[in-house]
């Protein structure tokens, strides 16, 4: 079984959030299933500077129309950093440093749309024709950025319609949704005809995420309550409607996590490395993030931690509301994110505020991320929607005991330390609802009694190490997936 992935970021090589590293962690669990996955990402300069020199390159005929048509696209096909990627490379779109989706004003690229439009053509183009006499059974989008492949392929020649593979999409935030003006069907090669309610429009609008729900054959999100939340005008950000009448192609996924990362028994980017049997040297990283957040580092009190986005979905307000809380049980907070403005800026002058107790580092560090996870006692989540989250992930994986919002994909992860799961032995963090100030100060409250407690912590802490955070399980539910469309397919083709 051969499977096209169609993302606009991948871990190692460019990374804005957990898309990154889903698509860069899954096609390895899936290789386990026999199944060859190739990644089609942008060649941005980060992705083409992985990629060996030797690469092969192959010409693609037009992806864009009208003036737009003279970009000339080439696929790079290399294997690098143990994934076989396909780079798009059209300089005139991707090569550009930075952040995939921002120029340097901090708004998106005036031509979002062409560039992952070409991408999804791009896509579209190998699904058909192959590429190097590799021609997938399946292709994957993930997110908007995919969406239009589905479209591109439903809405080509009755020929080309009949040659095209299955198609999947992964929905892993729908407040993304890629919604562009309607002349831009034209430069895209999109048919008038598709422009429909029930095709590409959304209220006027071409919506390259609708399409993908409007076109696919199958629709994931990237956990069970999420899955079932979209479906709710709360979470379904406009597309409830199209998440409901589809609610027998949809499933929920949970992801998973790269556990060769993300060990603390191996991590090279922590100060001490600790394992479930092992717990001493998880008080070292402590000492040393304590020290790098200039934080008293009270060992009486929970070290809290967060690592995140800084944007409305993510909460932080709520944990600025309920600070004082958290101060006056004499805990520490120690947090890095970037992101909005005010919020960096709250964040900021909390720290100020409360030299020794509140660390704040405002920017994008990836290995600061993994002394956090292995030094704090305590990861916070308190979104007002998460469709998967991995931070949680990676604190359950490193005894840092999540304390998380009851929504999404954190309510299907984190086993809340309520009276009957503390007497069933099963507890792994803390969870609270309404998601609102008032209900995580509680929490918060909640986790500072059960830190005072060693034993009951300790015991939280090993089970929540030993909780299967793996790519395995979710890996079967894609392959479940990918066989069903494959046998869908053939049945199609032999009626
Ligand atoms: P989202 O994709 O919505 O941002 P996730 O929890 O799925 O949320 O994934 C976020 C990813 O980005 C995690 O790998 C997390 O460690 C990482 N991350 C977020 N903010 C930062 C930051 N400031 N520095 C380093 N890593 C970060
Ligand atoms: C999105 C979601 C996050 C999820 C990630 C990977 O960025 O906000 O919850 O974990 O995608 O699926």
């Amino acid at each position: 079984m051969k499977a096209l992935f169609v993302a606009s970021e991948c871990v190692p090589f460019v990374k804005t959030g957990g898309l990154a590293d889903v698509v860069g962690a899954l096609p390895g669990a899936l290789a386990a299933q026999g199944i060859d996955v190739r990644v089609l990402l942008p060649a941005y300069p980060a992705v083409r500077a992985a990629l060996p020199k030797s690469a092969k390159t192959v010409v693609l005929g037009k992806l864009l129309e009208g003036k737009q048509s003279g970009k000339r696209p080439q696929l790079i096909a290399a294997k690098a950093a143990g994934l076989d990627v396909l780079a798009l490379d059209i300089p005139q779109l991707f090569d550009r440093p930075g952040n995939p989706y921002l120029g340097p004003d901090g708004r998106d690229w005036p031509d979002n749309h062409l560039r992952y439009g070409a991408l999804s053509r791009a896509a579209a183009r190998i699904a058909l024709e192959g590429v190097g006499g590799w021609r997938p059974d399946i292709v994957h989008s993930h997110d908007w950025q995919g969406g239009l492949v589905p479209a591109y392929l439903k809405l080509g020649s009755a020929k080309e319609r009949a040659a095209a593979p299955p198609t999947l999409i992964t929905i892993h935030n729908i407040a993304f949704q890629g919604l562009f003006p309607a002349d831009t069907l034209e430069v895209l090669g999109l048919p008038e005809s598709g422009f429909t309610p029930t095709g590409l429009e959304y209220f006027g609008k071409l919506g390259f995420l609708k399409a993908g729900l409007a076109y696919a054959e199958r629709i994931t999100t990237v956990s069970p309550t999420y899955a079932r939340e979209l479906a709710s005008p709360e979470f379904g950000m406009g597309l409830e409607g199209l998440i409901a009448h589809r609610r027998a192609d949809l499933n929920g996924i949970l992801n998973g996590i790269d556990l060769d990362v993300w060990n603390p028994e191996s991590d090279s980017q922590i100060t001490a490395n600790y394992a479930v049997t092992r717990l001493a040297g998880k008080a070292k990283n402590r000492r040393a993030l304590a020290e790098h957040f200039r934080l008293d580092g009270n060992d009486d009190a929970p070290l809290f931690c967060v690592i995140s986005r800084l944007t409305r979905q993510k909460g932080l307000d709520l944990l600025l509301e309920a600070l004082p809380r958290l101060l006056a049980r004499g805990a520490g907070l120690a947090v890095l994110g970037s992101g909005d403005a005010d919020l960096e800026a709250a964040f900021a002058a909390a720290a100020r505020d409360n030299p020794g107790r509140v660390g704040v580092v405002i920017g994008y560090d990836e290995p600061l991320s993994h002394l956090l996870q292995a030094g704090a006692d305590s990861i916070l989540v308190p979104s007002r929607f998460e469709p998967c989250g991995l931070t949680q992930l990676y604190g359950l994986r490193y005894g840092t005991l999540p304390l998380v919002a009851r929504t999404g994909g954190l309510a299907d992860t984190v086993i809340d330390a309520n009276e009957a799961a503390l007497q069933a032995g099963v507890a792994t963090g803390f969870q609270f609802a309404p998601v609102a100030a008032a209900a995580l100060a509680d929490a918060i409250d909640r986790a500072c009694d059960a830190y005072a407690d060693r034993k009951l912590w300790t015991g939280m802490m090993r089970r929540a190490m030993r909780h299967p955070v793996g790519w395995e399980t979710s890996a079967d539910a894609y392959a479940k997936i990918y066989g069903e469309l494959a046998e869908d397919a053939a049945r199609r083709k032999g009626a």
